[in-house]
């Protein structure tokens, strides 16, 4: 269906393709893997029409063509869902879903009866049970990944390309996903697949390509290749998974919640000592993020208590939970976590930046001196720290985020799905650093979608339903099952 004959792109100095050539055919799931800041985005993008390559050539059914905007793309039947969301947040879904769509047709006049009926077996095919008229900036992250999803297959592409489209949701959506992605082909629709879940891509992968810094490594059909090799392939070495944390709980007890009530949780206790990972599993939606926001002050409190070593502590505000020793690391990178304009430095260096001011001025040199280790610890690629984050990888964002959240050097971390769209090496990596923070006698609240890497860092799993924390279990002791089953409220 297209071909892409030596693609080279260049952002200033950085290299993100050389020399790829690769072809989708027809009714194929084609999947790109990559290590983070490999090229899998920016070759989606030109297939999307978003950027243009500086050298080589694109062709659809044989015929070059010159694809200078999403809308053009879209003329020839090509859809993107964006790593980066790029919905509207004060928009409704329904207008987000219907805006720039050829599909709809244009008037001048909208159509607001036409629009819902339009939008009505998109939102269901994704599992959207909200009306076409909320307004996208009320929904959960999850929802809006959703939204995203309906509006490309609305397009009624004949390729869509899916940049790590499962990275915010909840299981049951992504069997979702993967069924709907089977039946696109099965009706001759072409799919290019991002994604660093390896079990999910197996699922559904005709063929595989992988990126490694912007070169092309190989195409394989995905039943001649596995995992194993395929890592291999990305990051050019072999892993060495980490092994399970075994330490018992020994420290100083830290922090204490008793009967912690807000509008999103209800009667939620737990306590933690220092040296403990404590993970927090549930579905989407069921209060991990929210017990968060009630430590980080966010979310107003209205009974129950927290002490913090040893004196009993009511959050008023982000500042005053950070100058307490507690620090939030967001689900939602780019609406909650970084500033999209600043600089990757700047960004790492958001929450200490007073440290560095004089009378208003910033000693820049001082900053960077402290930013520059963490960045190095947390491997951040990027072509320099001064450089705006919003040009990084997805998963450098992810990365420039953590070292945010760890500069304060605070006694608690809430870390909210700090792995998400972090290639297979880094995260191993990241489980490094919570470990070692662990070893620095902090306490760290890991929430994740991914049981397995709960069961692998942490000592204990709270798991929650629907507001309330239904049970505290002995990561050592438990499995995925069981806390699946608790945490869909079936035990
Ligand atoms: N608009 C841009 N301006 C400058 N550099 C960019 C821009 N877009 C991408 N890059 C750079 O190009 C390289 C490839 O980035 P790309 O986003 O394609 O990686 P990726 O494989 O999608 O990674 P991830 O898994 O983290 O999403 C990176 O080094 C990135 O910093
Ligand atoms: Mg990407």
């Amino acid at each position: 269906m297209i071909r892409l004959e030596h693609i080279d792109k260049h952002f200033g100095g950085v290299q993100a393709l050389n020399d790829v050539s690769v072809h989708i055919a027809k009714g194929e799931v084609h999947v790109l893997v990559g290590e983070n800041g490999a090229g899998k985005s920016t070759l989606g993008k030109i297939i999307a029409g978003v950027h243009r390559p500086d050298e080589g050539r694109v062709l659809i059914d044989g015929e070059p063509a010159e694809l200078t905007s999403p809308l053009d793309a879209q003329r020839h039947g090509i859809a993107i869902i964006f790593q980066e969301l790029d919905l509207f947040p004060n928009l409704t879904v329904g207008e987000n879903i219907v805006i720039g769509n050829l599909q709809v047709e244009h008037g001048g006049v909208v159509d607001f009866k036409a629009l819902a009926a339009f939008c009505r077996p998109w939102l269901e095919k994704v599992g959207l049970t909200c009306s076409h008229s909320t307004l996208l900036d009320s929904l959960s992250i999850s929802d809006v990944q959703r939204v995203a999803i309906a509006r490309a297959l609305s397009m009624k592409a004949r390729l869509i390309i899916m940049d790590e489209p499962t990275s915010s949701l909840p299981d049951d959506a992504i069997e979702k996903l993967l069924a709907l992605i089977c039946d696109l082909r099965d009706s001759g629709v072409s799919v290019v697949y991002v994604s660093h879940k390896m079990d999910e891509l197996f699922r559904i992968a005709d063929r595989i390509t992988v990126l490694r810094d912007g070169s092309h490594v190989g195409t394989s059909l995905a039943s001649e290749t596995n995992k194993e090799e395929l890592i291999r392939d990305m990051v050019g070495r072999d892993i060495s998974e980490m092994t399970r944390r075994t330490t018992g709980v020994s420290g100083v007890r830290l922090l204490e919640v008793n009967g912690l009530t807000t509008d999103g949780i209800r009667d939620v206790s737990f306590s933690m000592r220092t040296g403990d990972v404590l993970g927090v599993a549930g579905l989407v939606g069921s209060g991990r993020s929210e017990i968060g926001a009630a430590l980080f002050g966010l979310d107003a409190i209205k009974s129950g208590s927290i002490t913090l070593k040893g004196q009993e502590f009511r959050p008023k505000s982000p500042a005053h939970a950070m100058d307490s020793g507690i620090m939030l690391l967001p689900e939602d990178r780019k609406n909650m976590g970084l500033m999209m304009g600043m600089s990757v430095e700047d960004n790492a260096a958001l929450s200490i930046f007073d440290r560095f001011q004089t009378l208003g001025v910033i000693r820049g040199s001082r900053l960077r001196k402290t930013v520059e280790p963490v960045m190095r610890r947390t491997l951040v690629k990027a072509a320099s720290p001064q450089i705006a984050v919003s040009t990084l990888s997805g998963g450098n964002q992810q990365k420039v985020l953590l070292c945010k959240c760890i500069l304060p050097d605070t006694d608690v971390l809430f870390l909210d799905e700090p792995t998400r769209g972090v290639d297979v090496g880094a995260k191993e990596d990241i489980y490094g650093i919570i470990e070692e923070l662990a070893q620095e006698e902090k306490a760290i609240l890991f929430v994740s979608s991914e049981l397995p890497e709960l069961l692998r860092c942490c000592d204990r799993i709270l798991v929650m339903h629907e507001g309330r924390s239904v049970a505290l279990l002995n990561a050592a002791e438990t499995s995925q099952e069981a806390i699946m089953a608790m945490a869909t409220g079936q035990t």
